[in-house]
């Protein structure tokens, strides 16, 4: 209980920032030098069977052109990905039921079958433990499912009654238990979360303890029942990866694309306070608007190799290296 109070005080007082931020930067200079590791991201579907209320391409949304990449287009990615040097995919989509067990199995097999040097990496929501165990039979390394919020009570004023926290926790829990390096995290400042709900956040992440940790601010995006509320809060975002990093020091930690759309230096400074992890969009072009999660999502536009030279760039920036290589777990100490 204590440690909850000292933690609620870190987040609220603004003083802690700069201590925080340096040495979080201690840390993973530390565990990981001055690294940050690169995943290509392949955005395979916006079909979505949910309907969460934060997110654009929920399925209530009848305004999002939806598409689904066919087999060869998502092998043309991993080309494209594995010939600029990238050594992890990360395959992600809405819960779109074609993906059964056979295809996707499928896909991820052709691609380490080819690429037996690749991690691939999966981000397609919730599904059973036996499709988990099948998936990583199949050769899936890791897995990224965001916690979104570790408290009941919030958790029902962000997704609708066909959804429930409890299983959320449990497919992490499965993941684990299969051997994945598995991804947690959730949103700052989505609507009505409070300090003590991030207070359950981190809780809740210590009790996992996952591999990796995604934490981003929420964006609104105009078609979804949270069009007016405000985005995120940056300096808090930052925080929180501060201490995340502090909490965990081996842990791998996204830049995330939404730091960057509300801040045009805010994956640097996501660098800066803790992350080494950065993810380029693979998708092909002509789909990237429609995997419109929030609004004004930035890297829509441009080549993945423009993206590769833009982040190089952002990245050696602020002091740190691009790193192409499969950039795994390193383990406990
Ligand atoms: N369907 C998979 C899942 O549920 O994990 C992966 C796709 S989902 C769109 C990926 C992540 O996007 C979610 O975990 C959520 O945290 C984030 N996201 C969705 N809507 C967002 C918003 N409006 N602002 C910021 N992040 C958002
Ligand atoms: Fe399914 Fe967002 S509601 S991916």
């Amino acid at each position: 209980m204590a440690d909850n109070i000292n933690l609620k005080e870190l987040i609220t007082d603004n003083s802690y920032n700069e201590i925080l931020r340096v040495e979080a930067d201690k840390i993973r200079r530390k565990y990981y030098g001055n690294k940050v590791f690169v995943r290509g991201l392949i955005e395979i579907s916006n079909i979505c069977k949910n309907d969460c209320y934060y997110c654009g391409i929920r399925k209530s949304n009848k305004n999002v052109s939806r598409y689904r990449l066919t087999e060869s287009e998502i092998y043309s990615c991993c080309e494209n990905g594995y010939n600029l040097g990238m050594r992890t995919f990360v395959l992600q989509g809405g819960e779109d039921l074609y993906f059964s067990d056979i295809i996707l199995c499928r896909i991820v097999n052709n691609i380490k079958n080819k690429y037996p040097d690749c991690a691939v990496t999966l981000s397609m929501g919730e599904r059973s433990y036996q499709s988990y165990k099948n998936l990583k039979s199949a050769g899936a390394d890791r897995y990224l499912l965001r916690h979104e919020t570790a408290d009941i009570c919030h958790y029902r004023k962000l997704h609708p009654m066909d959804m429930s926290l409890e299983n959320r926790k449990r497919c992490l829990y499965n993941l684990k238990s299969l051997g994945y390096q598995t991804g947690a995290g959730f949103m700052v400042g989505s609507p009505y979360q409070t300090v003590d709900n991030i207070v359950s956040d981190f809780q809740f992440l210590r009790e996992l303890d996952p591999e990796m940790i995604g934490i981003g601010v929420f964006i609104p995006h105009h078609y979804t029942p949270f069009r007016n509320y405000p985005h995120g809060d940056i300096e808090l975002n930052l925080k929180l990866l501060s201490i995340a990093r502090i909490m965990f020091p081996e842990a791998l930690i996204p830049a995330t694309t939404a730091l960057g759309t509300v801040s045009p230096d805010g994956r640097e400074r996501g660098i800066k306070a803790g992350c080494n992890v950065v993810m380029p969009n693979l998708s092909p072009l002509k789909f990237r608007k429609s995997y419109e999660l929030y609004d004004n999502k930035i890297c829509t536009g441009e080549e993945s190799a423009q993206c590769i030279e833009c982040l190089k760039k952002r990245v050696e920036s602020v002091g740190y290296v691009l790193d192409m290589g499969r950039g795994d777990y390193i383990g406990k100490e």
